[in-house]
């Protein structure tokens, strides 16, 4: 496994709309491992493809310990209510935000082994998978946020 070198709002990779995966590779499944890794080192709870220079539709999420997400080509498939909390990017370390977010919802996507699969959240897996989701169309926290974050 190795660390990657996560980029930092103002690089375009994050602005671009990222490819879909046809086929999982190994070259993949290393990616997904590496971005884990990244992910963890830097103390984040979700790291999405283009932060690591990668315009691939995948994303990484562990908001509880130990319990990773892998997330290819995800789609948001059903999402209801509404929350209102603090949000930061491991792109823009040090800064946080106010987001409007659903309160739950669901995303479709597919594993390292091909499997498709449906994960539901709310409080912070459901701002998660938005977040992640958003920056595979290249959006970012900042394009939603309502308020900066309280000093
Ligand atoms: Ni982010």
């Amino acid at each position: 496994m190795a660390k990657l070198r996560i980029v930092k709002f103002g690089d375009p990779a994050l602005r671009k709309v990222c490819r879909p995966v046809d086929e999982i590779t190994p070259r993949i499944c290393t990616l997904l491992d590496d971005m884990i890794e990244t992910m963890r080192d830097a103390g984040g709870c979700g790291l999405a493809a283009p932060q690591v220079g990668v315009l691939r539709r995948i994303a990484v999420i562990e908001v509880e310990e130990g319990k990773v997400y892998e997330l290819i080509n995800p789609k948001i498939i059903a999402f209801s209510g509404e929350q209102t909390e603090q949000e930061g990017c491991l792109s823009n370390p040090g800064a946080y935000g106010y987001t409007k977010r659903p309160a739950a919802v669901t995303v479709r996507a597919t594993d390292r082994h091909g499997r498709v699969y449906d994960l539901s959240g709310t409080e912070l897996l459901a701002r998660a998978i938005c977040h992640e989701c958003d920056h595979l169309d290249g959006k970012l926290y900042t394009d939603v946020q309502i308020r900066p974050a309280d000093d």
